[in-house]
């Protein structure tokens, strides 16, 4: 089992150091487990996200002028012209320098600066590597600038980012939990209402996050297509979201649209699982919680497709594991991380059993027993 050390904090403030000297500022961002609420958030629904204690890390200072540098460990550099959107950047720095684009053009100047950029956050591991970027991005930004916004005006920058230069038509849910997380919860996200509510962990049980090995490909255009089908069966059922829709009205679309039926019917089932579970978990009944998961896997699974063979394979091994109560695939899916409820008293057992036990091509497991991080801030 791989124990949490992060560490992205120091290794961003030394390449500060090495390139530019002390930092002026540095802002963290976190990424994030999803406990159940899948695929809910652009249906108007219901998520119970968590942060991790995975942070993706800026340092920042002054620089000249009114360009952007920056210098991110792995992936190198790249400057930034914050007034001409869509100058040319590698498809990592996209995330940076749309952030900073739509800032510019909503009116924030984020002048010249530099940052040196470092991340703990497993890259296209379902854990929102890049709703942390963007966040952090935007915090960097409105500290300069000495402005506080409210969580879910950052949340929605990032989430613009994603649907209008990135091109992923993704939900709120990510860059939400990553700026408004509380430490030591998870929280309700009612994605019509924009609002969070904490929901505190239950102290008998540890969150363990899962890692396939696998990673995303081409898995875009996957999501798109859930999308578009979730839009259809709404249209269908002559409702404003598949939030308003109820299990019963579902039927008429089995016969004639039997793909939009099952689709429909994990989103309504999954909103009702995400209202039981966040009673569950402030009523501190985490079996039922653990239950609620592992029938959400099976509709990802069977009604939504879009698990894949590894996660099947982690979320079975898990649901084997001495003190697991449920395990699920967690974020968009096709690839990447698990989570599962886990007794404490069996933590640190759980992480090795499932390493032991799993196994995808060449894939081995990495399991990480998570404490709920808090959201986005100065570090
Ligand atoms: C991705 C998206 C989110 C959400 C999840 C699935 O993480 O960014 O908005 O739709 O998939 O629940």
């Amino acid at each position: 089992m791989v124990t949490v050390a992060p560490s992205a904090f120091s290794r961003a403030a030394e390449l500060h150091r090495s390139l530019w000297g002390d930092p002026a500022l540095v802002v963290r961002a976190p990424g994030r487990v999803n406990l159940i609420g899948e695929h809910t958030d652009y249906n108007d629904g219901f998520a119970l996200p968590m942060a991790l204690p995975f942070d993706t890390v800026f340092a920042v200072s002054a620089g000249d002028g009114s360009e952007v540098e920056v210098v991110s460990e792995g992936f190198g550099s790249v400057t930034i012209r914050p007034s001409v959107r869509g100058h040319d950047v590698p498809a990592w720095a996209l995330y940076i320098a749309g952030v900073i684009w739509l800032m510019h053009e909503s009116g924030i100047d984020s002048g010249g600066w530099r940052a040196a950029v470092s991340s703990d956050i497993p890259a296209g591991a379902s854990l929102s590597s890049s709703a942390a970027i963007e966040v952090a991005t935007a915090l960097a930004v409105l500290e300069q600038r000495s402005l506080a916004w409210p969580p879910i005006d950052i949340a929605r920058l990032g989430q613009r980012v994603e649907n209008e230069i990135v091109g992923l038509p993704s939900g709120i849910m990510d860059q939400f939990i990553s700026a408004g997380a509380v430490a030591g919860h998870a929280s309700l996200l009612d994605s019509r209402r924009l609002t969070l509510t904490p929901c505190p962990i239950p102290n008998d049980v540890k969150i363990a996050v899962m890692d396939t090995g696998t990673r995303r490909r081409l898995a875009e255009g996957a999501y798109a297509d859930r999308r578009d089908a979730c839009r259809r069966a709404s249209e269908l059922l002559g409702v404003a979201a598949l939030r308003d829709a109820t299990i019963e009205q579902l039927g008429a679309l089995r016969a004639d649209h039997p793909v939009e039926w099952r689709r429909a019917r994990h989103v309504v089932s999954e909103n009702e699982r995400t209202l039981l579970a966040a009673r569950a978990m402030s009523d501190d009944r985490s079996r039922e919680l653990g239950v609620l998961m592992r029938e959400s896997h099976a509709s990802l699974r069977d009604d939504f497709e879009v698990s894949s063979a590894a996660l099947d394979k982690i979320v079975e091994e898990a649901e084997r594991a001495p003190g697991c109560l449920g395990a699920r695939m967690t974020g968009g899916g096709f690839a990447g991380c698990a989570v599962a409820l886990v007794e404490s008293a069996e933590a640190d057992g759980f992480g090795e059993f499932v390493v032991a036990h799993y196994a995808h091509d060449d894939h081995a497991a990495r399991v990480w027993i998570c404490d709920a991080s808090a959201g986005a801030g100065r570090a």
